[in-house]
């Protein structure tokens, strides 16, 4: 196994998720050695209790976390010893860890990962390691934390280099030739190695690479540094932000295009999941995205690990507060005692990923409004730049005021990242001379999947103003998904990504959301219960969005017409088309031309008003009169069967299954809430359903589920073993449909 960035690939570390007991609930007596825990569940690492429950509103969480239970729990595991040091990349939250009885420590923040030393209280035979997990005060998060070892634990023995000493840095001297520089290794031997096989160079501190191949999302080439059994992940890539004339990779003018993201894996909970990660990451890209703002809170290590290998930039956010609150129970009652050294072991995990280019000491944080945003703000940023200078440190404002704001006023930023405010953005040269600029988080559009209120240029704010409560929301929970609808501090996204695009200065952006996830599902009151900011919905199906953005940040061909096809007749329907790479649009309804558009200006999309009637609607842009793409959509019948398709038909450990249900001629039918059942043969299982829609209180768990808006996701675990597994979705009056999966032996 080879994992870039952090130290993976090593023969005296070990993957310590397999065989743990966990019991839901408190029993102050669990930490002995001889306690009997027979009766407790067995389980495999990472776990997080609160998304195997209910949505309910009565839970302590509330719905901004999205409603789901949370509590304390035990986990142990009993075993042979042997190592050094255990490791948990994550606990949600409070955990205190004893071995054999030793108590080893406490780590209230939920996102920092940590190790203990265990070596010396390990016995020849069995040892047993126990942990209690407290996330019982409520509320702490702004959004859905999940509870429990929810992230990979390992155990180390003695002998290899020390991941958290050890420090990798690149240093490019021309187009010709680059040095990467290796500390903490205690003087050995390393050898740098490329992407083939072949040894570059080799050294005990500067290794000088000739030629280099330089790492950038378009080619994100990872270099390999190897000694004795170790192996790390290297990227050359060089980076500059200009005041200006914003920010350069690699020598290039490069915009940074970028989207925030919360942790949690939609039916997956906050347990880490690669292949729901990459997923998550592979949609991203084909978007045309290449940078993620980890918001709020430090991510998991196969996050940077996949960001490194997939090519994304990554802004690592350390805290959503300081001292003062935004909830009760939150990390501001730890902030005091661990704040410094919570954002110290967060640099030390992953100042060695290529992918990773800015740090932010936090988001939103009210300290900006007071004085004592000076000193933290000081305090903090020393406390980076004593284990790494070679990124710049941000933090996301919201305070325009550069009087008002002390933590702009501290000094201690590198880049001023500001939160929404696009109207700002052209001043920007002149509020903050000198200092180079990034739109930290922007948007806040708002839009369920497939859901469309017209007219599509009135534009709504759902809430309107602060504590307003929501007026004209639909009785159904649902957003239109026509860009037209977005909190008040936001915009839609065309908005913001205009301004973005015209000033130079603007480094970048980090649209909120990629995805959307579970909690924060503002504008609405329960059952709403995850969030409508995203580009992506919680399922992982694009809203229409999407293809606004893909259309400007790719170079591929685009045209995307929405809506769908079934409305009333008389109804006057607003027809969008977002293309590229064509110079026209012309819309046909049942082969009569509406009409040729092309974007005028700045405009990111062209429209047509249309009197509905029944048929088909017709797309075909055209570049220099030559037909480019055509798309199409049609009245859809009464569904009459499931269509499936899969990511990938050969499945690593997970398979990730659109169901669409369509009518008899294959048109997905838009407003389809068919209940679909799965059925599996072969070494397989269901993991859950989800359909993307945000007031669903279904559990995500089990193998039915009704569709929304058409659609479906099903998620299939394979069960180790090599062999052929057939999925199948059924419902009621619908023809069924079968997807074959192999998994590789
Ligand atoms: C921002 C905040 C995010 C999220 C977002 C919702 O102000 O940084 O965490 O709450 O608003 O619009």
């Amino acid at each position: 196994m080879v994992v870039p960035g952090m130290m993976r690939a090593q023969s005296h570390r070990v993957n310590f998720d397999a065989g743990w007991r966990f019991m839901l609930g408190d029993d102050p007596t669990a930490f002995r050695p001889d306690y009997d825990d027979s009766r407790w569940r067995e389980l495999d690492l990472p776990h997080d209790w609160s998304i195997e429950g209910r949505f309910d509103s009565a839970n302590s969480t509330g719905q901004q976390e999205g409603g789901l239970p949370a509590g304390v729990g035990w986990y142990r595991k009993k075993f042979v010893g042997g190592y050094r040091w255990i490791e948990f990349d994550g606990v949600y939250r409070n955990s205190e860890v004893w071995v054999n009885g030793h108590y080893l420590g406490k780590r209230p923040y939920g996102y920092i990962s940590f190790r203990y030393e265990i070596g010396r209280w390990l016995t020849g035979g069995e040892n047993v390691v126990a942990v209690r997990v407290d996330n019982s005060k409520q509320p702490n998060s702004r959004w859905y934390s999940g509870s429990g070892i929810y992230r990979h634990v390992w155990v180390e023995k003695d002998g290899g280099v020390d991941p958290w000493k050890v420090v990798v840095t690149t240093r490019v001297l021309s187009s010709d030739e680059a040095v990467v520089r290796v500390s903490g290794m205690e003087g050995r031997v390393v050898g740098l190695y490329d992407a083939t096989g072949k040894k570059v160079a080799e050294g005990a501190g500067e290794l000088r690479v000739s030629r280099p191949h330089f790492w950038s999302p378009g080619h994100p080439y990872l270099y390999r540094l190897r000694v004795g059994g170790d192996e790390i992940g290297v990227g050359i890539r060089s980076f500059r932000f200009d005041p200006l004339k914003g920010f350069f990779l690699n020598g290039r003018p490069t915009k940074i295009l970028g989207v925030c993201m919360h942790h949690d894996l939609g039916l997956l909970g906050a347990a880490v999941n690669e292949p729901a990660m990459r997923r998550q990451l592979k949609v991203l890209r084909e978007m045309g995205c290449n940078a993620i703002r980890t918001v709020h809170n430090p991510p998991a290590p196969e996050l940077l690990d996949l960001c490194d290998e997939m090519g994304f930039m990554v802004m690592d956010e350390a805290f959503d507060m300081w001292r003062k609150k935004k909830n009760k129970y939150d990390y501001s009652l730890d902030f005091p005692e661990w704040g410094v050294r919570d954002i110290q072991d967060q640099v030390r995990r992953d100042r060695n990923h290529p992918s990773v280019i800015l740090w932010s000491i936090g988001n939103e944080i009210r300290e900006q409004f007071d004085s004592s945003g000076i000193s933290i703000a000081r305090k903090l940023a020393a406390a980076v730049r004593e284990l790494d200078t070679t990124r710049p440190v941000t933090s996301a404002l919201t305070e325009t005021d550069t009087v008002k704001n002390f933590i702009y006023r501290s000094g201690a930023l590198d880049l001023i990242g500001l939160n929404y405010n696009q109207d700002k953005y052209d001043s920007v040269p002149v509020k903050y001379p000198g200092k180079p600029f990034i739109a930290s988080e922007t948007g806040s559009t708002l839009a369920t999947r497939g859901h469309y209120d017209g007219p599509a240029d009135s534009l709504r704010k759902w809430p309107s103003a602060a504590k307003q409560p929501l007026v004209g929301g639909n009785p159904d929970f649902t957003v239109s998904a026509y860009d037209n609808v977005f909190a008040y501090w936001g915009s839609t996204h065309e908005q913001t990504w205009k301004v973005v695009k015209r000033c130079p200065w603007v480094s970048g952006l980090f649209v909120w959301s990629g995805w959307d996830f579970i909690g924060e599902p503002v504008p609405y009151p329960w059952p709403a219960r995850s969030s409508y900011y995203g580009v992506v919905d919680l399922a992982g199906f694009p809203k229409d969005a999407y293809y606004m953005y893909q259309s400007e940040w790719t170079d591929k061909p685009v045209l995307h017409l929405l809506p769908h096809w079934n409305w009333k007749p008389g109804q006057v329907v607003d027809v969008w088309a977002y293309y590229s790479r064509a110079d026209e649009v012309e819309l046909f309804l049942n082969g009569r031309s509406l009409g040729v558009r092309r974007k005028g200006g700045d405009a990111l999309h062209v429209s047509w008003r249309v009197s509905w009637e029944a048929g088909t609607l017709k797309a075909v842009s055209r570049m220099g009169g030559k037909v480019v793409l055509e798309r199409e959509v049609r009245t859809a019948g009464k569904a009459a069967r499931v269509e499936l398709s899969v990511d990938r038909k050969v499945m690593g450990e997970m398979a990730f299954i659109t169901a669409r249900v369509v009518d008899a001629t294959g048109q997905l039918v838009p407003d389809a809430g068919n209940e679909l059942v799965v059925s599996v043969d072969g070494p397989g299982e269901v993991v859950g359903m989800d359909n993307g829609y945000q007031a669903d209180l279904e559990s995500f768990r089990g193998s039915r589920h009704r569709a929304y808006n058409g659609m479906c996701l099903v998620v299939v675990k394979g069960k180790k073993k090599a062999g052929r597994v057939l999925v199948r979705v059924s419902g009621k009056g619908l023809l069924p449909a079968l997807v074959e999966l192999v998994i590789a032996g």
